[in-house]
């Protein structure tokens, strides 16, 4: 699909469905939408009258075009109030919604208004992003299982400013959208396939083939000797159960020249979780192939980085492994001491996220990192406080919890502060270990498992966790441009994030 930003009068445009953004309360004030009105001889008025049309974000109108101009269908989204939502968020929004109706009228030529060009505050290269973004992202189809591959392959699509800067400007905006959805797609396609195919060993050689293609990238997979070796037994006893090989990944992304700061971002890989022993209900289990998205992540943004060559050092960090009941699997009640040395009693084999960064941490801190940041499908308590939208950060440094919030609302992608609240901290100590992997209430569930982890955290050690078992993974479509499956929630998060250090 060709996408492209040009200088022009969106209402000259050739183009088989043209599309033209509209506040609420507004009505024809729009100059288009007053053109375009005495274009079709008033039928749009009637329209928006017949139709009830406010403008309101999420609504549109949908019109076959005026004979006078090289068009098929005219479009209005609604962009909600002036000023009142941001701009950004609603040009995606409603650049999704232009790309979907697209696709369902099986067009070939999409053109759209540059919305918001006029407003006040209006910045060409974050919209313009933003749009392009939402475009890419809403024409994703997960098709690898399916014999019908998408239809209605949409050729080129237009966004059309009235300013040459914007134009100019756009066009840089929009390389960055290409990287930025690639990397999302990347994710997507990961939590996508299933638990049968999407072992720990094809994770490690997703990796191994990102940093084949990507000149600055570079891949360690260590093997369950390697990882007895470096006594990660709190990760081996996830492991313990499952049929399938384990393997430990550590992706290095290194600038070309200065490095201005060193970041190490782990991510949940449990490829499947059944909860062990701790047997998941069936209804529980059946989205568990996205305990991967923490992994899925890392390895989008790794995506990235080629491209957006940030002056930053990163490292990604995997601990891969299923989490499987069989009779050799951890049993509720053992107890395993993790590579920094501290106990953990197993109460729930379920619980086996916590159980498994626990060593990834300890390994990323080793490398002496500004900033670590975790990303993981960690609870379900999680989901219940803040919905299926929204992720929790959890951190030792309000400054690094903020500069992770403005990152996600600027990428659109939205994140909550939750406490590490130390009066809790007795809730997770053991009688007989250092830790237990459930609290011992159990209410505050996502905080609990925050504490769990910090106490392989040493005190010094900048470090955020992002709980995203409620946006990694869309069971109905998210909006316009997050359709069902998985979302790849937190790429352009950390890849927005790490540009601006
Ligand atoms: N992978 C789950 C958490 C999860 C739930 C992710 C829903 C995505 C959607 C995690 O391993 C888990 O099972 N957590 C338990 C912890 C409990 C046993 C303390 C949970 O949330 O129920
Ligand atoms: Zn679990
Ligand atoms: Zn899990």
């Amino acid at each position: 699909m060709q996408m492209n930003v040009v200088k022009g009068d969106i209402l000259e445009t050739s183009a088989d469905l043209l599309v033209i953004g509209s506040y609420s309360g507004e009505k024809s004030e729009n100059p288009f939408m007053t053109r375009l009105n005495e274009l079709l001889a008033g039928k749009l008025d009637k329209a928006i009258k017949a139709q009830k049309f406010e403008g309101k974000v999420g609504q549109s109108l949908l019109l076959p075009a005026p004979d006078r101009m090289d068009v098929e269908y005219v479009m209005i989204v609604g962009l909600g109030k002036l000023g009142q939502d941001g701009l950004a968020r609603v040009a995606r929004e409603a650049a999704g919604m232009a790309l979907t109706t697209a696709k369902r009228l099986g067009l070939k030529r999409l053109a759209l208004e540059c919305f918001g060009e006029d407003d006040d505050g209006f910045d060409a290269k974050v919209v313009i992003q933003g749009m392009g973004e939402a475009i890419l992202l809403a024409n994703y189809y997960f098709s690898v299982y399916k014999e019908e591959k998408q239809k209605n392959q949409l050729k080129e699509v237009l966004i059309v400013a009235e300013d040459g800067r914007d134009a100019r400007k756009g066009e840089k905006a929009l390389q960055i959208a290409r990287v930025m959805a690639d990397g999302t797609t990347i994710a997507r396609d990961l939590v996508n396939t299933p638990g049968k195919d999407m072992t720990p060993t094809r994770l490690a050689e997703a990796a191994i083939e990102l940093a084949r293609v990507t000149k600055g990238i570079k891949v360690k997979i260590l093997e369950r000797k390697d990882c007895e070796k470096k006594k990660m037994n709190s990760f081996l006893a996830v492991d313990q159960g499952s049929e399938e090989d384990l393997k430990f990944i550590h992706l290095s992304y290194k600038p070309e020249k200065t490095t201005k700061k060193k970041i190490a971002v782990v991510g949940k890989g449990v490829t499947f979780d059944s909860g062990g022993l701790s047997l998941k209900p069936g209804a529980s289990m059946e989205t568990m192939k996205c305990d991967m998205a923490g992994a899925a992540a890392v390895l989008g943004l790794f995506a990235t980085l080629g491209t957006l060559k940030p002056k930053v050092e990163v490292h990604g960090i995997i601990a891969a492994t299923e989490n499987m009941p069989s009779g050799k699997a951890i049993r509720p009640g053992d107890i395993v001491r993790a590579s920094n040395g501290k106990t953990i009693e197993i109460l729930n084999t379920d619980a086996e996220g916590r159980l498994t960064l626990a060593d990834a941490l300890v390994y990323a801190q080793k490398l002496n990192p500004d900033y670590v940041v975790d990303l993981a499908t960690l609870t379900g308590a999680c989901v219940v406080a803040l919905g299926e939208e929204i992720a929790a950060v959890m951190s030792n440094d309000a400054k690094l919890a903020n500069s992770l919030i403005v990152s996600g609302s600027e990428a659109d992608e939205k994140i909550w502060e939750m406490p590490l609240e130390p009066r809790y901290i007795p809730l997770v100590e053991s009688d007989v270990a250092d830790l237990r992997n459930i609290a011992k209430s159990r209410y505050g569930g996502s905080l609990t498992a925050g504490l769990f982890l910090q106490g392989f955290i040493k005190d010094e050690q900048k470090w955020a966790h992002l709980d995203i078992a409620g946006p990694a993974f869309a069971e109905r479509p998210m909006g316009s441009y997050v359709p069902k499956g998985g979302t790849g929630f937190g790429v352009r998060t950390l890849a927005n994030w790490i540009g601006k250090m």
